[in-house]
């Protein structure tokens, strides 16, 4: 059953960022005293920002204890197959679900043996047989057990169904005997997760630099000029690139929505500080402006609060325009290989998409429609767009901001994975 300790923070804020930040494993401890180097791999997870669940066997309880296991990992730690309450709050299929990748560290030769021959007495067995996840086991265990054929051929079994096997080292055992079984460090494991995500995601050592929300332009210290802009599809944005292991720096103004997971969120007011932040963030492969960025900004904001006085007309502002981002980026001596603005149009759209995509110098242009009559845009959940590059034109169809940006994810995708494109690209310019 779930061991549901009362959690209590353990001090670590996430402070490095990796391809693992945004990602959800799935660590299945078993038996063996290599167990204790799990909660050190539980720590390191939990620092860059991992989601980690844990799943403990029987062996593995006596090597470590749910409470550390759920103190480190800030989650409830699973333990049984047949507890009702686990399994409606969180059954074995939705934990092997839920995972980008299922651990298991250390998989013990009784563990090995059973997922070799589809064995399933246990959670972690059943987990392991019912998952659609990509799978990295992490043998560690006596030097004769692990020179055993049945184990070697268990091992083999396992390989040749797709099991990702992290070689054990060689050396001192805690039996007292010397040889090969010895788990990994942490530090290697980690290692070895993150190398899983470096080579089977195309993006995973990109970086991008994605701009959301409004900007907050001051008329003095309580009062500004701003937009409507949410932020919903600048932060949908950032959070795919950042799923695809992007390594995202999300610069955004004013917004209610929380800033998506795994991304290195900037928050400003001004388009002044926001075209800092930017470009302090660069080099980048990838810059996506979404950002609805005031074109304006009064030109001296009162130092003191405007006061309305009796007789006074009324106070006239004068403006001076704010540097373009976009325009920025994309002649910058750094400039990402991709560079692609938003415009948001109430008229003649792809028109004057296409001209701002010439006069901003960027790549592509995500353009659509605002205004009364048209979709709202602002604030709202869908969005119809036109996808618009210097060769194509692309309408797609309405659809939720979140799918919205996993269909221009995917173009990134497909376009940084065409060198060709990128060179022609940049012999254009
Ligand atoms: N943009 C920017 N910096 C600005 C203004 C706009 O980076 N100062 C970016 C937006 O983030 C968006 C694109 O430029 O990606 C188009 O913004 P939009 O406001 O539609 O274009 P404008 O340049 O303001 O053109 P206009 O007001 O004439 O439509």
């Amino acid at each position: 059953m779930v061991q549901d300790f009362f959690l209590f923070d353990i001090g670590d804020d996430m402070t490095e960022t990796s391809v693992l930040s945004t990602r959800s494993i799935l660590l299945i401890i078993s038996g063996g005293i290599a167990a204790y180097k799990s909660l050190e791999l539980i720590r390191l997870f939990r620092k860059t920002g991992t989601y980690v669940r844990v799943i403990l066997t029987k062996g593995g309880e006596q090597f470590v204890t749910p409470l550390s296991v759920s103190a480190l990992s800030e989650h409830p730690v699973y333990t049984d197959l047949w507890s009702l309450k686990d399994e409606s709050e969180m059954g074995h299929i939705r934990l092997s679900r839920e995972a980008d990748l299922i651990i298991v560290a250390p998989a013990s030769a009784n563990l090995i043996a059973k997922m070799a021959n589809g064995i399933t007495d246990d959670l972690a067995s059943t987990t392991l047989l019912a998952s659609n996840k990509p799978i990295m086991i992490s043998p560690a265990m006596n030097p004769e057990m692990w020179a055993k054929p049945s184990t070697q051929r268990n091992l083999e079994i396992l390989k040749q169904d797709g099991i990702h096997i992290i070689a054990p080292n060689v050396g001192d055992m805690a039996c007292g005997e010397t040889g090969t079984g010895r788990m990994p460090e942490a530090t290697e494991l980690f290692k070895a997760a993150e190398d899983f995500f470096l080579n089977n995601q195309p993006l995973a050592a990109k970086t991008a630099i994605v701009t959301s929300g409004p900007t907050y332009e001051p008329i003095d210290p309580v009062r500004f000029i701003g937009n409507r802009s949410s932020g919903k599809q600048g932060h949908a944005i950032a959070a795919e690139l950042a799923k695809q292991g992007v390594n995202v720096t999300l610069v955004t103004g004013p917004v209610s929505i929380p800033a998506p997971h795994g991304v290195k969120t900037i928050a400003i007011e001004t388009a002044e500080d926001m075209k800092l932040a930017v470009t302090n963030a660069l080099p980048a492969d990838i810059f996506v402006g979404a950002a609805a960025v005031a074109d304006w900004r009064v030109e001296t904001p009162s130092v003191q609060k405007m006061k309305k006085r009796v007789g006074q007309t009324a106070p006239e502002l004068k403006f001076t325009e704010n540097p373009d981002i976009l325009a920025t980026v994309s002649t910058h001596p750094n400039r990402p290989s991709l560079v692609i603005g938003f415009a948001a149009e109430t008229e003649d759209v792809l028109n004057y998409a296409r001209a701002k995509l010439v006069k901003k110098g960027c790549d592509w242009i995500v353009a659509n429609q605002v205004g009364k009559d048209a979709n709202p845009v602002f604030g709202a959940d869908d969005n119809q767009v036109t996808l618009i590059t210097r060769t194509t034109t692309e309408n797609w169809p309405s659809a939720s901001k979140t799918d919205v940006a996993k269909m221009l994810v995917n173009k990134i995708v497909e376009d940084l994975k065409d060198e060709q494109q990128q060179l022609s690209r940049s012999t254009a310019k």
